[in-house]
């Protein structure tokens, strides 16, 4: 139809981003991934603009009808999946035709939520209303033998899941494209699906964006949820679903430890509700766990009274959550000595770091620093920072953390200490767990009178990072050159 150039003509793409240049290159020009760079053919497809008229109807084109904000709008309905934590980052429930891309490390458990996801639905509201099954789960990964398996160790043998093993998109729209689809259709994974008009390997940018093109416009079209599984990987054979977050409505990353037994779900878009939420699950040989109350689970295996520890108040969406943040400062052999973050960002420790030295004289220069959140959370929040200091004074110091006291606060360039969102919040949380004690940037002015509170932790406002260090050398009567000499001596035992 219409004039096609003569050849199709090959283009080399990067498979992480999906910039697309003319030569190849080791390192992709747009994002700087190495080896990313493959060459894939193209059909040209993009028309030449709007002229020359004629190709395709007429040369004018229709106007549209602009409206104003005010106006019907009927709020998106919603249909919870049954999994609560689920539910929760996806905005309370599953948007009939929207479409979600649940993206993860190869391994992280992807597969087991969704087919959990799968079985919930079946298992919740208006189970027997219909007699059909309202999901269906569609792998190009397993054989339905082992999702059967799966669904038997998870305990879901009884729900109705319609399983099936496919790769050809053009299979998959046919069988979907009817007057009533599933309510809920899951593709896992989105890297082995192809459509049999192009050329390219199945996992190319090319048949991602393409297989992902066709299954949403059917789940608009059809109305149905497309929940989409997308690997990520740091090697660039399997096209990175960074090409796919434009086109998907809600993106949830998958994230945890691997040798941790947590999960973490977290909204990174969401068109249809707040993208700061996440939901807890514990892995089990049963399968996923939903964890109700998060706080607890990180702080199961807290030891109080340990030199380097810290129980940070945090913040994730809406949802305070408590977590524990460990230090360890050692002599180090190195001239470089070894920073290692796990869990926080290593710049941020780098700024802790340089204002506990210039502003405290707390010098860590010559020692290894480690730093570990613990539980495998990410804590991305800036309120972490004097969490952070706390572990590592009380690392340095070899003085503890006072028992059951939660820390909190922003740290500046001049050492103060700044307010945070929510402190109450984070107040609360700590006073549900029977924390008796909080670390906090001073109040501001007007937001209720210091001790006007009834219940809770006692508060203890620290204005300064020197306040902080304070707290952990005054029992022992240390000059500024005593603390000096207790962090930058190779021993660093002397202290009594
Ligand atoms: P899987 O769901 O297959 O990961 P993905 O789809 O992201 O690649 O899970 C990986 C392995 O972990 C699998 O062998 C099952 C196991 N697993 C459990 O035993 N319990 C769990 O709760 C989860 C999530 C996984
Ligand atoms: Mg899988």
């Amino acid at each position: 139809m219409g004039r096609t150039l003569a050849k199709s003509h090959s283009r080399y793409v990067c498979q992480s981003c999906g910039a697309s240049a003319a030569r190849w290159a080791g390192r992709c020009d747009a994002c700087g991934a190495w080896n990313a760079v493959v060459e894939e053919a193209v059909r040209p497809s993009v028309p030449g603009g709007l002229n020359p008229v004629g190709r395709r109807g007429s040369g004018r084109g229709k106007a549209i009808e602009f409206a104003g904000l005010k106006g019907r709008s009927d709020p998106a309905a919603r249909r919870p999946s049954g999994v609560a934590e689920f539910d929760r980052v996806c905005g309370g429930g599953l948007v009939p035709g929207s479409t979600i891309l649940i993206a993860g490390d190869p391994g992280i458990g992807k597969s087991t939520l969704l087919l959990q996801v799968a079985g919930a639905l079946d298992g919740g509201a208006g189970r027997g209303a219909s007699s059909e099954a309202p999901c269906a789960y569609i792998s190009g990964e397993e054989a339905v033998e082992q999702l059967r398996l799966r669904g038997r160790r998870l305990g879901l043998a009884d729900s109705r899941v319609l399983l099936a093993t496919a790769t050809s998109v053009r299979d998959i729209v046919a069988s979907l494209d009817r007057a009533e689809p599933p309510a809920v259709v899951i593709i896992d994974s989105i890297q082995t699906m192809y459509v049999d008009s192009l050329d390219s390997a199945p996992g190319t940018v090319s048949q991602v964006r393409a297989s992902a093109q066709e299954l949403i416009r059917l789940a608009k079209a059809r109305g149905f949820v497309l929940l989409l599984v997308g690997h990520v990987t740091k090697e660039g054979q399997i096209a990175g679903p960074k090409v796919l977050e434009h086109m998907v409505d809600t993106v949830l990353a998958f994230e945890g430890e691997r040798g941790h037994q947590f999960r973490i779900l977290r909204a990174t878009k969401n068109r249809f509700g707040p993208t700061d939420e996440i939901g807890v699950f514990e892995m089990t040989d049963a399968g996923l766990i939903e964890v109700a109350n998060p706080s607890a689970l990180f702080l199961a295996e807290r030891r109080g009274n340990v030199a380097g520890a810290a129980v940070f108040a945090g913040l994730e969406g809406s949802r305070p959550i408590l977590v524990e943040i460990q230090a360890l400062v050692s002599p180090s052999p190195l001239a470089t000595p070894r920073r290692a973050v796990v869990g926080w960002d290593g710049g941020r420790l780098a700024m802790v770091l340089a204002v506990l030295e210039a502003r405290c004289g707390l010098v860590l220069a010559g020692k290894e620093v480690y730093l570990n959140v613990v539980g495998g959370l990410r804590v991305s929040e800036p309120a972490a920072d004097l969490a952070v200091a706390a572990a590592l004074v009380s690392a340095a110091t070899d003085r503890p953390v006072p028992a059951e006291t939660v820390v909190f606060g922003e740290i500046g360039l001049s050492g103060e200490v700044r307010a945070v969102s929510q402190a109450e919040a984070r107040l609360k949380e700590a006073a549900k767990l029977g924390f008796t004690g909080a670390w906090t940037p001073p109040r501001r002015k007007g937001s209720g009178r210091a001790g006007g509170r009834k219940a809770g932790p006692e508060v203890r406002e620290i204005p300064h990072l020197q306040d902080l260090v304070r707290l952990f050398t005054e029992g022992q009567n240390l000059t500024e050159g005593q603390i000096h000499r207790l962090t930058s001596a190779a021993g660093g035992s002397e202290s009594g």
